[in-house]
């Protein structure tokens, strides 16, 4: 691994930001879509992009021509293609833990069989050499599974990336999953989860996977703990093929008694690590081959990050609207609205993958920063979104740019119910961009409230892949414009420590130095 410093400008120190916000002062500020809209008649053509399986109109955003060029110029002033570039070349982008971030290198194609040259740089060839080692032998694991008919439950026990990962893919392949096998995701401390799924399972039929980067996160050590107890109390035998750890700390999952491990390494973030071991929960339901294709749909998107211009570029066009909006309009959320029940847990991928990287309130060399970074990402499956939150949207105080995202061909046999589908998502992009006249009166709606719309052709393997590698882009190049580093998460740190502390004191009732609050809640939860 090279530690070359980066070469990388912040936002707010660039000629681009000044004019950006000339440019918002002058007349960004009242940007108006339906003046824009009947201006302009191509301006469909002239703000859609299309990239690998994902088409995307950004025509309901609110910029016009000049604007996107300063956004083009802030990317160019800013360095954003040597950053990438840098990712790509397994520098040590995660500065705070002196790592590389190289999920990609997950996806990317095993050289000796796509007919490619190897990496140029040696330590990244070699590392890729590991990841097909793994991806091999963990795909072949994969399929004994899926042929073991004795097998029917799988329980996937992990928390963060090591579960909002495989639990919204599998949701969103239901169309792939194998039939006869039911998966279970334990995630929370909370024991109604762990002890919900032991009750509809059985341990001669159940795979438990411990999937824990660390493999000392308190939720899934407590939760794997419990299960293998249970395992054992239910007279369960052999260890070896119930339970299966999937780590970067494979000699911790060692000494924890489980012996079938899959590995895999340091410059994998937690929240990017679906394409991983941490995957295998996916490879199980879907099969090797859809697996296979789930990461050569991520792989095209690496490719297009990496090589289209920025201009046609969709995550760094995405990234540079989420900070036109952030840092000039002041917009402190989006909402995610997929029209596909399959995406029901996509937002809370979303979230993690955005909160957790870009909540950062100091720039990569520890300067408080002078400008807002992360909105918060939130939403829900938008078909019943609509009957909930979609009023706020509509006419609350606050304008939340929306990102829908349709799928044009379905995996059932009821056209009428997609019709309809789709009709709602395409109405309601409509509707908050036009709003309704009714000045002074209850129904009057303001209109011009942006939304992006992302369209798949299908929700497959693919797609899936590809749509998820372009989300973790866009995060890595909002980061970049901001100066951060988005891999680290040291603000989950210290909830941690006071969590082992208090957890003492509910045992002991020592309440001594604690703030009054914690001190009055913790007697009342001890009497
Ligand atoms: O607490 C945050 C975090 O470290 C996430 O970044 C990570 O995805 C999650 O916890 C789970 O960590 P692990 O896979 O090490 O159990």
């Amino acid at each position: 691994m090279t530690a070359k410093p980066m070469t990388r400008t912040r936002c707010d120190r660039t000629p681009a930001w000044s004019e950006l916000r000339a440019c918002y002062e002058a007349g960004g500020r009242q940007f108006d879509l339906r003046t824009a809209f009947a201006a302009d008649a191509q301006r469909f053509e002239q703000f859609s992009q299309s990239a690998p399986h994902v088409f995307a109109d950004l025509s309901k955003n609110l910029i016009d021509a000049p604007t996107q060029q300063l956004l083009l110029d802030l990317a160019r002033q800013c360095g954003v293609e040597a950053h990438r570039d840098a990712m790509f070349a397994g520098e040590a982008v995660n500065s705070t833990e002196q790592r590389p971030a190289m999920h990609y290198l997950l996806r990317t194609p095993n050289p000796a069989l796509a007919g490619q040259t190897q990496p140029a740089i040696k330590y990244v060839a070699d590392e890729l050499r590991k990841v097909h080692a793994t991806l091999d032998a963990m795909l072949a694991y994969a399929q004994a599974v899926r042929a073991e008919e004795g097998i029917t439950d799988i329980v996937n026990i992990g928390i963060g990336g090591s579960d909002l990962g495989p639990q919204m893919a599998v949701l969103a392949l239901d169309a792939f999953v194998a039939r006869g096998k039911t998966f279970h995701f334990v995630s929370s401390v909370d024991g109604h989860e762990l002890s919900k799924v032991l009750r509809q399972v059985r341990p001669e039929s159940t795979l438990f996977l411990v999937a824990s980067k660390s493999f000392t996160t308190l939720e899934t050590m407590t939760n794997a703990r419990s299960a293998k107890a249970w395992f054992e109390a239910q007279g369960g035998q052999d260890i070896a093929r119930h339970f299966c750890a999937l780590t970067s700390n494979v000699a911790a999952a060692r000494e924890f008694g489980i012996a079938t491990t899959f590995g895999f390494w340091d410059w994998v973030g937690g929240r990017y690590s679906m394409w991983s071991a941490i995957g295998l929960p996916i490879a199980i339901a879907i099969g090797s081959e859809c697996f296979r294709e789930l990461l050569a749909g991520a792989h095209a998107m690496d490719e297009h990050f990496r090589m289209a211009p920025l201009a046609q570029n969709l995550p760094v066009q995405l990234a540079l609207l989420d900070v036109w909006y952030r840092n000039f309009h002041g917009f402190g959320s989006r909402s995610v609205a997929p029209y596909h029940s399959g995406l029901r847990r996509m937002q809370a991928y979303q979230q993690q993958l955005e909160m957790e990287s870009n909540g950062k309130r100091v720039d990569e060399r520890g300067e408080a920063l002078p400008y807002a970074t992360s909105p918060v990402v939130w939403g829900e499956p938008a078909a019943n979104g609509q009957h909930a939150y979609f009023q706020m949207l509509h006419q609350g105080s606050d304008v939340i740019p929306v990102e829908f995202i349709a799928v044009k061909k379905v995996a059932h046999a009821l056209p009428e119910h997609h019709h309809k589908l789709l009709a709602n998502a395409l109405a309601q992009a409509q509707a908050l961009m036009l709003g309704q006249a009714d000045p002074g009166g209850h129904r009057h709606l303001p209109g011009n409230r942006p939304s992006t719309f992302l369209l798949l052709d299908e929700l497959n393997p693919s797609s899936l892949g590809a749509i998820i590698a372009l989300q973790e882009h866009r995060v890595f190049v909002a980061g970049s414009l901001w100066g951060i580093n988005s891999f680290d998460q040291w603000g989950v740190e210290l909830g941690k420590v006071l969590a082992r502390d208090m957890e003492t004191r509910l045992s002991s009732g020592n309440t001594e130095g604690l703030d009054a609050s914690t001190a009055g809640l913790l007697a009342r939860l001890r009497s």
